[in-house]
């Protein structure tokens, strides 16, 4: 798509319980159209268009990535497909916002990363909380100095659902499992204060749920720098989803649910001081920002964004093929172990 001020037109791969997160959060979004929708599940597309009001439902995937009205996609299928999906949006000319985890594993998100440089388009991790203002703000502190040098990261991201071998968060065959579902959040927030940069040493532990995907995992990761992050994420344990940067000469938390932070605090230690900083969600429910973002790298003709680049995504896929070869984690469709 050339840079242009007219809209950006998003079609939507799976008629998927997230995706209802984005089109309520697109319709706030100036300068951006949902335009269609696909599902694979019979009759899934229509239900999700008519409640939506959307112009276009199809039943297939290849339909929708033939829609000339459509210039972007949101791939919003289980993690299992996203490799898959994305790879045949960009086989299409789609430029892609692909819902966390980017990839199963490294090896798909290389493809993938390949893929988009070849034809020359965008690609992003719909890692919608690196664009909340909480967390620009929170970086801008750490960048100024304002909590000296960083030494500890810690973040949870840890709920409780009812067990069910057939959902997503537990099905082996959907790469279900916390650590994917879940735990690419605090590892993300960890990778986002440290710029990028891969942990130097990383350990994990978990606990299986009867399906065998991780039910909870603990991450131990020490970066270069003197910096140790530790993180958890579980679906079978509650926690108040809280993240930290611990500096030394202060600290910033957030205190809430960090994944959707609406909060920021600035401790320093020697004035004692604390400052608050409230940034309250609109109705895009804090969705919005990410994307703005996608909607405007895809204007300006931009491959990616500076803020979520695919090589990011693929260092994440890098660090949790690392953590799930500790934890003894293969998907049934993986042929060798993770690397
Ligand atoms: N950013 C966030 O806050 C957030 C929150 C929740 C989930 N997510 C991400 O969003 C994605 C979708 O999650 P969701 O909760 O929305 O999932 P979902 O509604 O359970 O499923 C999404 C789509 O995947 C396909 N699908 C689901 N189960 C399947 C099965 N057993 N066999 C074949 N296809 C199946 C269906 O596609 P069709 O419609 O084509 O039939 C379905 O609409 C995941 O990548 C997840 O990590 C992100």
């Amino acid at each position: 798509m050339k840079p242009s001020s007219r809209p950006v037109r998003w079609g939507v791969l799976g008629a998927a319980r997230i995706a209802q997160r984005f089109v309520t959060a697109a319709r706030t979004v100036e300068g951006c159209e949902v335009v269609a929708v696909a599902g694979r599940t019979p009759g899934k597309a229509a239900e999700f268009a008519r409640q939506w009001e959307l112009p276009n439902a199809y039943e297939s995937y290849d339909e929708l990535l033939a829609d000339p009205a459509v210039d972007a996609v949101y791939v919003a299928v289980t993690h299992n497909f996203h490799a898959e999906v994305a790879s045949a949006a960009l086989r299409a000319g789609k430029p892609v916002l692909c819902e966390k985890p980017l990839c199963v594993n490294a090896s798909q998100a290389r493809s993938l990363l390949q893929l988009a440089e070849e034809r020359g388009l965008f690609l992003m991790e719909a890692m919608w909380t690196r664009f909340l203002p909480a967390m620009r703000q929170a970086m801008e502190w750490v960048r100024k100095g304002k909590i000296g040098d960083v030494r500890q990261i810690r973040a949870d991201f840890c709920f409780q659902v009812d067990y069910d071998p057939e959902h997503r968060l537990f099905n082996p065959a959907l790469a279900g499992g916390a650590l994917l579902d879940v735990g690419i959040y605090p590892l993300a927030f960890s990778s986002m204060v440290m710029d990028g940069a891969a942990p130097r040493e990383a350990s994990s532990l978990s606990l299986p749920a009867p399906t065998g995907v991780d039910a909870q995992t603990g991450l131990l990761l020490a970066y270069e720098g003197s910096v140790l992050a530790l993180l958890t994420c579980a679906t079978q344990a509650r926690a108040e989803q809280r993240a930290e940067i611990l500096g030394t000469a202060g600290r910033i938390v957030f205190p809430g649910y960090f994944p959707g932070a609406t909060k920021v605090e600035l401790h320093r230690y020697k004035e004692k001081s604390v400052l608050t900083r409230d940034f309250p969600h609109g109705p895009g429910g804090g969705f919005e920002y990410q994307i703005t973002e996608a909607c405007t790298c895809i204007r300006e003709g931009r491959l990616h964004s500076s803020l979520m680049p695919p090589s990011e995504s693929l260092q994440l896929a890098e660090t949790m093929d690392r953590i799930r070869a500790q934890i003894g984690l293969r998907y049934p469709f993986e042929s060798a172990p993770a690397s």
